[in-house]
């Protein structure tokens, strides 16, 4: 069994990868205090081409790890995992679980003056319907797009490149008029700057990092126990050489890493 250090009540974020860590350090600037424990399932990225059946599975086991550390809250930082796990993870977890999704949607509702929203994702994130149903449930008018080889452009570290320009304006190309484009995938708020260019100013980017640490910071408020900077744990069940070497893109890892086998995010039976 992997040697979990051990944290002080922490608060459980997982994605499929390093996009998540864009979560994580939105919650920290909110949370100082708090410490965290990330997990990076980089041995089984992406998921956004999974079958969904498969996402729920992985979702499972890396929750029942994470509570398995105690956590006192369980952040699905990732949208692929969000669109199709959160009913089975919070009809299974002792513990509250925030996705992505809600927050984003929310803050879309919020942005938008002419009803018209657009969502880009990955291929599971769109395929799910999540955010186009919630969106028209609430009256708006969506157009939605996958753009599957953007997480790659991010992990390759070419964020900032005339090939992610190239990819982001064919992906962008057929969009109607729209005034605010959410950020449907943890490594697209990388991409901020190019995909901005893209659409033009007046078109308001929703960046499901900033506005899901907001709702999850909005669950503890009031004074913290410590003013002890907050610990950070990554378990990450790929290369970890490799994880902070791609980290380094967002603003690098702050904390230790630690290997984690993927045969260990297996589902917890009842006895
Ligand atoms: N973290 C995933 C998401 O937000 C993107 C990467 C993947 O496909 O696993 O959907």
């Amino acid at each position: 069994m992997t040697r979990a250090p051990s944290l002080n009540r922490p608060i459980g974020v997982f994605d499929s990868g390093v996009g998540g860590l864009t979560v994580l350090q939105a919650l920290r600037r909110r949370l100082p205090h708090r410490d965290f424990a990330y997990l990076g399932d980089t041995a089984r990225v992406p998921y956004g081409r999974k079958p969904p059946q498969m996402v729920v599975e992985f979702a499972v086991g890396i929750a029942d790890f994470l509570c398995g550390l105690g956590v006192d809250f369980l952040v699905v930082a990732c949208n692929t995992a969000s669109a199709v796990a959160l009913p089975a993870l919070i009809e299974r977890s002792r513990v509250p679980v925030c996705g992505v999704i809600d927050p984003g949607v929310e803050a879309a509702t919020r942005a938008t003056r002419t009803g018209s929203v657009g969502v880009i994702g990955t291929k599971g994130t769109i395929g799910s319907s999540a955010y186009q149903s919630r969106l028209e449930a609430r009256g708006l008018r969506t157009w939605s797009q996958a753009c599957p080889m953007l997480v790659h452009v991010v992990e390759e570290g070419l964020a900032d490149s005339p090939e992610s320009e190239l990819l982001v304006t064919q992906y962008l190309s057929n969009r109607p008029e729209i005034d605010t484009l959410i950020l449907g995938c943890t490594h697209y708020p990388l991409l901020s700057r190019v995909i901005q260019k893209a659409v033009g100013a007046d078109v308001r980017l929703v960046d499901s990092a900033e506005v899901t640490a907001e709702t999850v910071s909005s669950n503890f408020d009031g004074s913290p126990n410590t003013f002890e900077p907050g610990r950070v744990v990554h378990f990450v069940t790929g290369d970890p050489l490799a994880f902070a070497h791609t980290a380094a893109v967002i603003g690098g890892v702050d904390g230790e890493i630690i290997p984690l086998p993927v045969t260990e995010l297996v589902a917890v039976t009842a006895e």
